[in-house]
């Protein structure tokens, strides 16, 4: 069996399209232009690309981009003055904080600083709390994203036995509620799961979201299963060329290619979903703030 590749570069840029037309509707019926603000502290070189990527998409359809660029050695207070004043500010509809944030500032109280109606990460503690007992919430933008993939190649997901590999608050978690609330059988699995290859083999959806590079080999996959690949490390090519790098998941591409029916590739798969769910939730969070109809299936 050869997978069905789960092209998200082409879905993200169908999401990006429908927030495009989207935008324009409220700007032309209600005049008013969806906002967003991001908040990078410091100078990690990865964070800059994110953060230009960002936006540069958001001015692409249509909505207003800020960024606030801070110093590595903003106080903690300086930040919150700066997350106080976005949630005051009435032309700003969502607000993300670039993480990891330096080592002298506390992560869970900034987050928790953001107005959980503005927390387009879904990050902050109000959000958690309403995603896992099933109400309105922001929902983390990549769980989102491999949410939308999933329900986009099965339609229902209903009965079916989904195994997360990965537990960090921004992805493994998160994508267990929505998996649950899809009605799947869910098991988060992660480094001291006891028989992780057969706990991996009972899945119909597999989501890799461990950050080692190729950790999951096709053995482990049962046959037709849907592998959603969340990982993103960056390995030395040598076979490139001096200095040369490449990209990999945290599976094993070829030989789960091999076996599942669906997957989704790195790159071109869930990472480009990340950005598209993060204008749809901005687009979601303009729509509840004026009280406007909410884009139906840009949500969970
Ligand atoms: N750093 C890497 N990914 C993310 C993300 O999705 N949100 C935030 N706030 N920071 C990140």
């Amino acid at each position: 069996m050869s997978a069905t590749v789960i092209d998200g570069k082409a879905f993200a840029a169908k999401v990006r399209g429908q927030v495009a037309e989207h935008v324009t509707r409220l700007k032309d019926k209600h005049e008013i232009t969806p906002g967003l603000a991001v908040v990078l502290v410091g100078e990690d070189p990865a964070s800059q690309v994110y953060v230009r990527s960002k936006g540069k998409m958001t001015v692409e359809v249509g909505m207003k981009s800020v960024e606030h660029k801070l110093d590595a050695d903003t106080s903690e207070a300086d930040l919150l003055a700066v997350i106080d004043k976005l949630n005051n500010d009435a032309s700003i509809h969502g607000i993300l904080v670039q993480l990891p944030l330096p080592g002298h500032l506390n992560e869970d109280l900034v987050i928790n600083s953001i107005d959980p109606a503005k927390d387009v990460d879904g990050f902050h503690i109000s959000n958690v709390g309403l995603l896992g007992t099933g109400q309105k919430s922001m929902v983390p933008c990549t769980p989102l994203g491999c949410l939308m993939m999933l329900r986009d190649h099965h339609g229902s997901l209903s009965g079916m036995d989904a195994v997360v590999i990965g537990r960090s608050n921004i992805v493994g978690k998160p994508m267990a509620q929505l998996l649950l609330g899809d009605s799947c059988t869910v098991t988060i699995a992660h480094s001291r799961t006891k028989d992780l290859p057969e706990v991996v083999k009972r899945a119909d959806i597999v989501v890799a979201a461990v950050g080692r590079p190729e950790m999951v080999p096709g053995d482990w996959i049962k046959p037709g299963a849907t592998v959603i690949d969340v990982g993103i490390n960056r390995l030395d090519a040598p076979e490139k060329g001096e200095g040369k790098t490449r990209l990999v998941g945290d599976v094993e591409y070829d030989s789960c290619a091999a076996v599942a029916g669906a997957i989704s590739p790195v790159p071109g798969g869930v990472g480009p979903m990340t950005i598209a769910c993060l204008l749809a939730n901005t687009l979601t969070a303009c729509c509840r703030a004026n009280g406007l109809e909410e884009p139906a299936g840009l949500t969970a």
